[in-house]
């Protein structure tokens, strides 16, 4: 059992993370400042301490990291397309907010940290597959401010002997996410609304999609796994997918046929083709993903339907 400190942890992935954390036993606070997370995300707010505050407030953060032995940092801006029209915003989130998880972490003596960081928006427009050698290029903001995350973790690693991971999530796909803005959301709240799904660029673009449950354990597995005191590892399906191939299937686990899709304008920053290999962390942390796109899909889709019931 572990004391384990969640940023971010009321938000889409971390409320997914949060009760498989807790049904290993392990004591979990949750440091959020609800700017795109929920209490009501959570399976059950009373069963984890709180701390209603921004990873940029540092007397908080320090705070919350005493007596921790692991720290899970999701909390970000999580943009690729606000980031273009915001970038300070997203640097003042992501770079200097994970700066300073990294120092509380190193002022309160906490073991290890486990930094989310992302695959094609770091890398950029590399010719897949790409892995841990691939040399990042990022083209939006976001990518260049967990690039610079990445860069905080590997120097605080070895100048301070801290164990810090960063994890290269793949697309996430999953229950949780009515708030998220990403094309998974988009698609399946425009055939509930009989509304057009609407595509950026010609829908040959590409992606590497992952089941929320796949990349939980996966940073679970990060989490437990004996490991070098710094490295990278994506975590990812290993499966290129075009967002038309991603509308269709949308499509099918609705049950809706010949659903009108319209295309739009390409959007600044986001990269045209990605799907990562994720062998090493297969080979060191012992990750591997079960779920299959369309499972992980249509596990979506019902939870959707669940919610707009609910509405
Ligand atoms: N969802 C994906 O497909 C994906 C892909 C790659 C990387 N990631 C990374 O995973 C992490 C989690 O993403 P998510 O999809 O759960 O996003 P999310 O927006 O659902 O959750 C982020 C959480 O962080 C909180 N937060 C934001 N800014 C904060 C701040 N300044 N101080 C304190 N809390 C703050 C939000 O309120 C929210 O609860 C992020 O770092 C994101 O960049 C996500």
């Amino acid at each position: 059992m572990a004391n384990i400190l969640v940023t971010g942890g009321c938000g889409f992935i971390g409320a997914n993370l949060v009760p498989m954390l807790r049904n290993k036993g392990h004591d979990i606070t949750i440091l959020d400042n609800f700017s795109r997370g929920s209490r009501d995300y959570l399976d059950d707010h009373t069963a984890y301490a709180i701390v209603d505050a921004d990873i940029r407030d540092e007397d908080a953060v320090l705070k919350a990291a005493q007596g921790q032995d692991a720290i899970i940092h999701l909390a970000a801006y999580g943009s690729v397309v606000e980031s273009v029209d915001a970038p300070e915003e997203n640097f003042s989130v992501n770079a200097v907010g994970t700066f300073k998880v990294l120092n509380a972490a190193r002022s309160a003596g906490v073991d290890q940290v486990i930094f989310s960081s992302t695959g094609g928006a770091l890398i950029g427009n590399a010719t897949p597959p790409v892995n841990e050698q691939s040399v990042p290029r990022p083209i939006s903001p976001y990518g260049a401010s967990k690039l610079a995350g990445e860069g905080y973790c590997c120097a605080f690693a070895n100048a301070y002997d801290m164990s810090i991971t960063a994890l290269r999530f793949a697309n996430v796909v999953g229950p949780i996410s009515w708030h998220k803005k990403g094309a998974v959301t988009a698609f399946f709240k425009a055939i509930m609304n009989n509304e057009p799904i609407k595509i950026y660029g010609d829908g040959a673009a590409t992606r590497d999609f992952l089941y929320v449950e796949d990349l939980c354990r996966g940073i679970i597995a990060g989490l437990e796994a004996k490991k070098p005191k710094f490295n990278a590892y994506h975590l990812a399906s290993g499966r290129e997918v075009t967002i038309k191939e991603l509308a269709d299937i949308a499509c099918q686990v609705a049950s809706v046929n010949n659903h009108p899709i319209y295309f739009n304008t390409k959007r600044k920053g986001e990269v045209e083709r990605n799907f990562a290999n994720y062998d090493l962390a297969h080979n060191v942390l012992g990750f591997q993903p079960f779920f299959k796109l369309e499972d992980g899909m249509d596990l979506t889709w019902k939870w959707f339907l669940k919610q707009n019931d609910s509405v």
